[in-house]
């Protein structure tokens, strides 16, 4: 996808939404983008249904590009369909759902060119082929017997796009102690080769700046990647044998940090740099010298931010 101003925006995760909920998916689908719905079967659930719908008209009703209802009256199952013109096409019968009412879960709906994936709890479940243009789905709409904890809006991974296996995607915490910033996580095994950290989070409301470094035990800091929110700058540097190295500044196309939004970083380590992307979209690497992956051992972030996954 071709960045645009507007593409660097992600939608803010919702967290414990009233149900129904309904909401406009900012920037609508493309290849690649997923979205999370984690959550819990309520006791007593007989269905819930999550609705990737065009529009959200009731009168006359919206078309569902994609209804994904998992029924729990029998042994529990997910009927699959689309709804055009009021009418309800074929429905696909998935059986053997793993989940039953009382359960937690994690649905990750990943929307490909030809076909949206869904997976439960991290393991594929079901794949459907678009019936109606992706293009056309603007709205999300979840209802039934459920509690919803989360729901996450998440751009495409530039550095995924030739992985096979199915994507996961991180819970996302609200709130929680093991989040708090300033954020400090050792990593027991270092770095390795190809290896990808994912910081998601809410960016504070006047922020100022955004500083994640990563640590030897011998003090040297291989990369520390700093956001000037002020000047909209993002520099990379390393301080190695007690000195820092020149600064470079990453080029950004376009402004892409904002008060109160989703960022979301991703670093992915290759033998001698690390490439970043936010929000999806590559901005370049920096080669730190003498890169050692392996000696890496803490990862720290700090700034105006509220955590919500760090992932590596
Ligand atoms: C109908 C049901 C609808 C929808 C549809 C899917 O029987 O009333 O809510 O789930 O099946 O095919």
């Amino acid at each position: 996808m071709e960045p645009t101003p507007g593409s660097f925006l992600l939608q803010p995760p919702v967290f414990h939404p009233v149900l129904p909920y309904m909401t406009t998916i900012f920037g609508g689908l493309y290849h690649g983008k997923q979205i999370l719905v984690q959550g819990m079967v309520l006791s007593d659930a007989e269905r819930f249904q999550v609705d990737f719908q065009c529009g959200c008209s009731t009168q006359p009703g919206a078309d569902i590009a994609f209804h994904f209802n998992p029924r729990f009256h029998s042994s529990p199952h997910v009927i699959c369909n689309t709804l055009e013109d009021g009418k309800w096409q074929s429905e696909k019968k998935c059986p053997k759902l793993p989940l039953k009412a009382g359960d937690h879960f994690q649905l990750l709906f990943r929307f490909e060119r030809e076909c949206i994936k869904v997976s439960v709890s991290g393991h594929h479940f079901v794949e459907y082929t678009h019936r109606l243009p992706l293009e056309r789905v603007d709205t999300l709409g979840i209802s039934g017997d459920v509690a919803v904890k989360v729901i996450g809006f998440i751009n495409s991974n530039p550095f995924a796009e030739d992985k096979t296996g199915y994507p996961i995607c991180q819970p996302l915490l609200w709130k929680s102690q093991s989040l708090t910033v300033p954020y400090t996580c050792r990593l027991t095994d270092g770095l390795k080769l190809g290896q990808m950290i994912t910081v998601r989070g809410l960016v504070a409301k006047s922020p100022e700046e955004l500083v994640l470094t990563l640590n030897t035990d011998a003090g040297d800091v291989p990369l520390k990647l700093s956001a000037c929110f002020k000047e909209q700058a993002l520099r990379c540097n390393s301080f190695l044998g007690r000195t820092w190295e020149l600064e470079e500044k990453l080029k950004l196309a376009f402004s892409i940090f904002y008060p109160e939004r989703f960022v979301e970083i991703l670093l992915l380590c290759e033998a001698k740099a690390f490439k970043v992307a936010i929000n999806g979209f590559p901005l370049g690497e920096y080669c730190p010298s003498n890169l050692d992956l392996k000696l890496v051992s803490v990862l720290q972030i700090s700034g105006d931010i509220e955590l919500y996954s760090v992932h590596f």
